[in-house]
C-alpha cells in the first residue's frame, strides 16, 4: 500500500516562518514535523511515501536527499550520531510530487493519482498532524479489513466549543464504541448543531474510487478542492468507517498554538528535556 503526505499548503498561519518553507519542514523537537509522518507511514508497512510538496520550497526534496558533504564531515568529526541522523533523513525512501497551485488538500491528494495507481487503496496522512507511536495506521488496516476493505478515517474527540474549526462526523457505534460507520461528515460546523464531538483527524485509508470521484470534485469550503467532500461523494456508493485516536496518541501542529502545545507534550515525554519545560514553566 502507498501513502500519500499532502504538505503543499501555504501555511499562512505560520508566517513569516513559512515564507521560504513548508509548515510541514517546522521542527517537533529535533527532527521536521513531516519525518515523523514519513516514518509512522514506513513503520506501518507502507511500499511507497509520496510526499506532495510546492516546487517553491525544495527544503522537502533536500532534506530527504543524502547529503554526503555534510555526512563526511560530521563522521570526521566524531559527531556519529549527528551523522547518522543526517543519512537516516537522507536515505528514507521519498517521492515527491508537485502540486503547481495549493488549491486545496482534496486537489493535494489527485496531485499523487499517477503515483498512487487505481488499483489498491491508499493512505493519505497529513504532513501536520503526527502519531509519534505509529499505532494509527495498523488500526486503520484492520478495521477496513473486517469491514471488506472500506475506507477508514480517524477522529479524535474534541471539546464541543472546538468542533466548529474540524470536519465532525456523524456516525453510529460498532465494535464496542471504537469504531464507528460514518453516516454523514460536516465541515466547520457550528458548535450547537455538530452532529457530534468527533473530529476528522489527518489520517485516512481510502478506496481507490475516492481518487476518481476527486476528478469531479468542485471547488467547496473557501474555494478549495475539499476531501471532505470527495468522502461525502463516497458515503452514497460505499462504507466508511472511523477509529478514535487517544488524546495522547495524536498531536497536531498545523497552527502556531497547536504546534507549540505538541512540542511541550512530546518534551515532557523525553527524561532528558521534561525538565527544562518544567523549569521554564515553574520559573513564570
Ligand atoms: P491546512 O489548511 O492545515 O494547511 O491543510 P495550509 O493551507 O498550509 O494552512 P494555512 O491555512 O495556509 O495556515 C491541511 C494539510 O493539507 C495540505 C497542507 O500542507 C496541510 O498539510 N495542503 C492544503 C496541501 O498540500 N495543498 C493545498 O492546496 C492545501
Amino acid at each position: 500500500m502507498k501513502a500519500v503526505i499532502p504538505a503543499a499548503g501555504l501555511g499562512t498561519r505560520f508566517l513569516p516562518a513559512t515564507k521560504a518553507q513548508p509548515k510541514e519542514m517546522l521542527p517537533v523537537l529535533e527532527r521536521p514535523a513531516l519525518q515523523y509522518v514519513v516514518e509512522e507511514a514506513l513503520a506501518a508497512g507502507v511500499s511507497e511515501v509520496i510526499v506532495v510538496s510546492n516546487d517553491d520550497k525544495p527544503s522537502i526534496r533536500e532534506h530527504f536527499s543524502p547529503n554526503v558533504p555534510l555526512f563526511e564531515m560530521l563522521s570526521n568529526k566524531g559527531k556519529t550520531s549527528f551523522a547518522d541522523a543526517v543519512a537516516h533523513a537522507g536515505g528514507l525512501p521519498v517521492s515527491i510530487v508537485p502540486q503547481p497551485e495549493p488549491l486545496g488538500l482534496g486537489h493535494a491528494v489527485h496531485c499523487a493519482a499517477d503515483a498512487v495507481g487505481a488499483d489498491e487503496p491508499f493512505f493519505v496522512l497529513l504532513g501536520d498532524v503526527l502519531v509519534p507511536d505509529n499505532g494509527v495506521l495498523v488500526r486503520m488496516k484492520e478495521v477496513s479489513e473486517s469491514h471488506g476493505g472500506a475506507s477508514v478515517i480517524a477522529v479524535l474527540r474534541v471539546p464541543r466549543e472546538e468542533v466548529s474549526r474540524f470536519g465532525v462526523i456523524d456516525g453510529e457505534p460498532v465494535a464496542g464504541g471504537a469504531v464507528w460507520r460514518v453516516r454523514s461528515l460536516v465541515e466547520k460546523p457550528p458548535c450547537d448543531e455538530a452532529p457530534s464531538e468527533l473530529a476528522v483527524f489527518g489520517r485516512y485509508l481510502l478506496t481507490p474510487r475516492v481518487m476518481e470521484l476527486l476528478v469531479t470534485t468542485a471547488p467547496g469550503a473557501g474555494g478549495e478542492i475539499q476531501l471532505t467532500d470527495a468522502l461525502l461523494a463516497l458515503l452514497s456508493e460505499e462504507e466508511l468507517y472511523a477509529i478514535e485516536v487517544a488524546p495522547d496518541e495524536g498531536y497536531d501542529t498545523g497552527t502556531l498554538e497547536a504546534w507549540l502545545d505538541t512540542n511541550i507534550r512530546l518534551a515532557l515525554r523525553d527524561p532528558a528535556l521534561a525538565p527544562v519545560v518544567r523549569a521554564a514553566v515553574g520559573a513564570r
